[in-house]
């Protein structure tokens, strides 16, 4: 740990491989954005100098990592890199079956698949839009029931990623629907990357307990989650992130993951459970659609490199440096009055769209409107958590999302301060200019998650004018 007498958070590493970054001029992004019809999912990540967009398998593996991926055994069964991996994941979930996916959401789809019926209820804190998604494909309804103060941005409530226990009991008491299964998503990251607290964990594993509804956790991003348990939550603050962990899991029945997050890799996932009979089930799916299963959908040498990730991941020093970015973010651009966001999450910080551009109606996309004009202005990359990701209901029908996010998450281990001083300088420049930025349209969009390919025209002539 850093002497206490010094402020500066340093990164707790040294770089040992760069990767350049493209310098682009204003021009060149101006043509770049109209080439990519006003979508960020469209650019070239080349034409991009920040790139926000997500935190998954985006991350800088160490040279442990690395030099685990070396050990890998590529056996394609009964391979040493699963043992590894296996007992790795115990140590930490404590979950005796480990099932090995290729990333987050086939454990998801996996789990399902065994448990869900059409008509089913499954009730969340906030369902991840792929975990929806994996509900709805199965004929279920994904219920999202996070406390109330989730929905406002200035509210400074310490567990906005807690689940709403009166809604959870209502879900698991009433009797015409299915209730198969229960989940947390730890931390929330639809609902702006907030921590759920143990005590709201406890709770809603009580009340699943009493109503014999098995609950799983989503947790692409346990280790985050305590630490700001460690923290935020009284009687935490002596604890290790592994043990706070480690309470965490052994509330729940199972998890999901997306080893691309807290696995600190760039690929990988996996479902860890205690029920035997749904394991059995759940691993005959495996052999069907991901593979053996001691590598379901990886390599020997991704399995090693996870079992690495997920210690790192809970390593004091690297998540104090993690949020403490977060922080720093956040109370420069606070200072200055930038709406986003309270508090910090753990992954990436929320502009509010809607208030950062108050004069562009809630139709006109304010959150995608002003990821346009930081691409626009510095090259930074966010992405819109709102009304494009959100509005559209599978009817055709649309209406607002009730927050207008733009959220700007950080890959791990891979930007240092000079790269968020920068995006802060960035990001201030928009919003002196904020009256400038117009809103967009669009003009062709799938029917289902349209974020990722629709197109859009800008309402105003230009989204920032020239200074
Ligand atoms: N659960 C959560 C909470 C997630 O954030 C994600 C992915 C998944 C599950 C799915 O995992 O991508 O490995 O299949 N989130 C990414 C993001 C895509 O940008 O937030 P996956």
């Amino acid at each position: 740990m850093l002497e206490q007498r010094f402020h500066t958070i340093i990164e707790p590493f040294r770089i040992k491989t760069v990767e350049p970054i493209r310098f682009t001029t204003r021009e060149e992004r101006a043509v770049a954005l109209d080439a990519a019809d006003y979508n960020p999912f469209r650019l070239r990540a080349e034409d991009v100098m920040i790139d926000l967009l997500t935190d998954s398998g985006t991350g800088a593996m160490s040279s442990w990592q690395w030099a685990g991926m070396m050990r890998g055994d590529e056996s394609y069964a009964g391979g040493r890199s699963f043992a590894t991996f296996e007992a790795a994941v115990r140590g930490i979930c404590g979950y005796p079956h480990v099932i090995p996916t290729h990333q987050g959401r086939a454990a998801e789809r996996i789990l399902f698949a065994c448990l869900v019926e059409p008509g089913d209820l499954v009730p969340s804190n906030t369902h991840f839009d792929t975990t929806r998604a994996n509900i709805e494909a199965r004929g279920g309804e994904a219920l999202d029931l996070v406390v109330s103060d989730a929905y406002d941005p200035a509210s400074p409530h310490p567990f906005k990623g807690d689940v709403d226990l009166t809604r959870l009991e209502e879900a698991l008491a009433q009797r015409e629907r299915r209730v198969p299964l229960a989940m947390l998503t730890i931390t929330n990251n639809s609902g702006g990357g907030q921590p759920v607290s143990i005590a709201n964990v406890r709770a809603a594993a009580k009340l699943c307990r009493l109503y014999g509804v098995p609950l799983f956790l989503d947790v692409a991003r346990f280790a985050e989650n305590a630490w700001l348990v460690k923290q935020r939550e009284p009687g935490y603050a002596t604890r290790s992130p592994l043990e706070i962990a480690r309470e965490m899991f052994a509330l729940a029945d199972g998890c999901t993951m997306s080893a691309k997050k807290d696995g600190m890799a760039n690929i990988g996932g996996f479902l860890a459970l205690t029920d035997d009979d749904l394991a059995s089930r759940c691993k005959e799916d495996l052999i069907l659609t991901e593979g053996f299963p001691t590598y379901g959908g990886l390599a020997g040498y991704d399995l090693e490199a996870i079992a690495v990730g997920l210690y790192e991941a809970l390593d004091e020093d690297y998540l104090r440096y993690r949020i403490r970015t977060m922080e720093y973010l956040s109370e420069r651009l606070v200072a200055a009055g930038v709406p986003l966001l309270q508090p910090p999450g753990g992954h990436a910080v929320y502009l509010d769209g809607r208030a950062f551009l108050s004069h562009v109606s809630s139709e006109q996309y304010p959150a995608w409107a002003l990821g346009l004009a930081l691409y626009l202005e510095g090259g930074v990359r966010g992405v819109e958590v709102g009304s494009v990701m959100f509005g559209r209901r599978p009817d055709g029908s649309e209406s607002p999302a009730p927050l207008d996010l733009l959220r700007l998450a950080f890959p791990r281990r891979v930007y240092t301060q000079s790269h968020v001083d920068y995006l802060i300088e960035v990001v201030l420049s928009v919003w002196e200019r904020r009256h400038l930025v117009g809103g967009v349209r669009i003009i062709e969009q799938p029917l289902a998650l349209r974020h990722f390919s629709a197109r859009f025209a800008p309402v105003a002539a230009a989204l920032v004018a020239e200074a």
